[in-house]
């Protein structure tokens, strides 16, 4: 199936994905100026009544950009909301992504035929993110437009799943947009995720080590020099499993080796403790060699991409 005229506008076939307490305005309005889709969870906009404030400057800004440069227009954005009980503020952010019209909804830890009826009502579209087929089938069922499969090796809550039967095994019976997420931090993994079966790459950890990001700079430089082998997956911190960099785990005082198993009802993904402190991260970021400017590293993606098309051909 083709994509949704909505993805015209990318530049690269890459959703920037949402980060908790990382992805703030600065960032995706460059995501999206860059021509990938920027995005960020609402719960970053706090208190609430700040979310409006940043619709409003993430809407503005982009539609000034595309005045000034109508031959390369941005990319639309995406805000996330977490459909869990543990997120008291979902109506409320609805309300006001509402107003605004967002043009991409992103769904994770629960999906709600209601909230997608809802993102439908003012033309926008709903992604939602899962970690097996299972989780996939439910969620469109609920009315989801398209699937981001968080595989094994993604930054912060990850699956369990390599990403060739995860996409091969949806890809059977789903032909909406699927977007495959984890440990992608090169161009050319953005094509291998495309020649894989998905449409789209979701990149998170990368996108740490930016100027724009909200994250201390020890974090941004734990980024560039952690590689794969320095990611250790755990549900101790927030009650779901998710991958942290080793050395914020060790600089908390634990043993990264042996950590305990969290109660899943100790789920609670606004402590922001386990973000602030035990730094998530995906598995990809050997790739990173430096903080820099978003369009930096985006403009470098773009030339990886074409070079591993080219090679291809
Ligand atoms: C620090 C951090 C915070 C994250 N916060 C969220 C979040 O608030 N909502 C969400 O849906 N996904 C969140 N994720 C997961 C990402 O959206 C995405 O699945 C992941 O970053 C992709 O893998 P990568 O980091 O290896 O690129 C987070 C990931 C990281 C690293």
């Amino acid at each position: 199936m083709a994509l949704p005229p909505i993805f015209d506008r990318l530049r690269l076939p890459v959703i920037g994905s949402p980060l908790f307490i990382i992805s703030v305005p600065d960032l995706v309005i460059a995501q999206c100026k860059a021509g990938i889709v920027g995005s960020f969870p609402a719960l970053n906009a706090r208190p609430q009544s700040l979310l409006d404030e940043w619709l409003d400057r993430i809407t503005e800004e982009l539609a000034a950009w595309d005045r000034a440069n109508p031959d390369v227009p941005a990319a639309p954005f995406a805000v996330n909301q977490i459909v869990h009980r543990s997120n008291d503020r979902l109506e409320a952010d609805l309300h006001t992504c509402a107003k605004w019209k967002v043009p991409i909804v992103i769904t994770s830890l629960g999906a709600r035929p209601e909230l997608n009826d809802a993102v439908h009502s003012w033309g926008g579209i709903t992604l939602h993110d899962v970690i097996d087929d299972r989780f996939a089938h439910k969620a469109v069922e609920k009315g989801a437009d398209g699937l981001i499969l968080v595989a094994t090796g993604a930054g912060g809550h990850a699956g369990r799943l390599n990403p060739f039967p995860f996409v091969q095994e949806v890809r059977e019976w789903f032909d909406g947009p699927i977007i495959l997420s984890g440990a992608i931090a090169t161009g050319r993994a953005v094509l291998a995720a495309q020649v894989l079966g998905a449409d789209l790459a979701y990149i998170g950890s990368p996108f740490i080590a930016t100027d724009e990001a909200n994250a201390v700079d020890a974090y941004k430089q734990g980024i560039v020099e952690g590689r794969a082998a320095d990611i250790v997956y755990s549900n101790l911190f927030t009650g779901i499993h998710g991958n942290y960099l080793r050395s914020s785990v060790v600089a908390a005082g634990l043993n990264p080796d042996k950590l305990p198993e969290s109660d899943p009802s100790a789920m609670n993904f606004g402590g922001a403790k386990a973000w602030k402190e035990i730094w998530g991260s995906g598995q990809g970021i050997g790739a990173v060699t430096a903080v820099e400017p978003a369009a930096v590293k985006i403009e470098r993606l773009k030339k990886e991409y074409a070079a591993a098309k080219a090679a291809l051909i």
